[in-house]
């Protein structure tokens, strides 16, 4: 069964049909620039124009980076236009693409489902937390396999802080920080999650997961095992249709 995904981040909104059988893209991904300011209007307009490239009209699954209740209504937009907060985006993407049936979803969440069923955290029981390191830090927890939706770790305090402005990935490029400097931000971070969950395992997801191979040796000092994320920039897309289906929209 082929589902359509789609990803809105803070710089780019991507997304494809996806193989639910397979897990993974049905046809190579389409992505538009997020339009500055990211306001619900502009990015509306961009979730259709990706759409409508693949001439699209089944059901979808949109995933936000923010909080999402109910498959629909935007509680938080820490990086995103916060005229997004309130919106019923289900209700806006559905009517700016001609009534398709459409279920929004937390992006860190939608990555977190898509690697628990066909990445990194497969057949995992247990206390398992995807983090995503990009613009913000976005999390994931499961336990026994189910998600407990909206767990936005990624705005825990750290050193008087809010986390994602001290280990997010943006961070790293906006200080200018080493890899060695990152990772004892990042290692911080970590140690202060297990701290409160006591994870058997941690993902570590978003666009530096790619990169794993420059950091992960250099994280120290946290008891669960670490891995990278394998479905890598796609986990969004992925796990946005696998939510569609799972709200029946499919
Ligand atoms: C948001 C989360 C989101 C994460 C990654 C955070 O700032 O609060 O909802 O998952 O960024 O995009």
């Amino acid at each position: 069964m082929q589902i359509f995904g789609v990803d809105i981040g803070g710089s780019g909104i991507k997304g494809a049909p996806v193989d639910l059988d397979r897990g993974d893209l049905a046809q190579e991904r389409f992505k538009v620039l997020t339009p500055q300011p990211s306001t619900p209007d502009a990015v509306a307009d961009g979730v259709k124009e990706v759409v409508e490239h693949y001439g699209w009209t089944g059901p979808l699954g949109v995933t936000f980076p923010g909080v999402v209740t109910n498959g629909s209504t935007i509680r938080t937009a820490a990086n995103v236009d916060k005229g997004w907060i309130d919106t019923d985006a289900r209700a806006l993407l559905g009517e700016r693409l001609g009534g398709l049936p459409v279920t929004v979803v937390n992006d860190a969440d939608a990555a977190g489902v898509a690697e628990m069923h066909f990445g990194a955290g497969r057949d995992r029981k247990g206390t398992v937390i995807l983090v995503t390191f990009g613009t913000g830090i976005g999390s994931a927890l499961f336990i026994d396999g189910v998600l407990v939706p909206n767990s936005e770790l990624g705005h825990l305090e750290l050193g008087g802080h809010d986390a994602e402005k001290r280990a997010s990935s943006k961070a790293k490029e906006d200080h200018d920080l080493t890899w060695e400097h990152w990772a004892r931000r990042v290692s911080k971070y970590l140690a202060h999650v297990e701290m409160l969950f006591s994870p058997e395992l941690f993902i570590i997801g978003g666009g530096v997961s790619r990169k794993s191979e420059k950091f992960l040796h250099l994280i120290h000092g946290i008891k669960a095992e670490i891995v990278p994320a394998q479905l890598q920039n796609n986990a969004g897309i992925v796990g946005a249709a696998m939510r569609a289906v799972e709200a029946g929209e499919a």
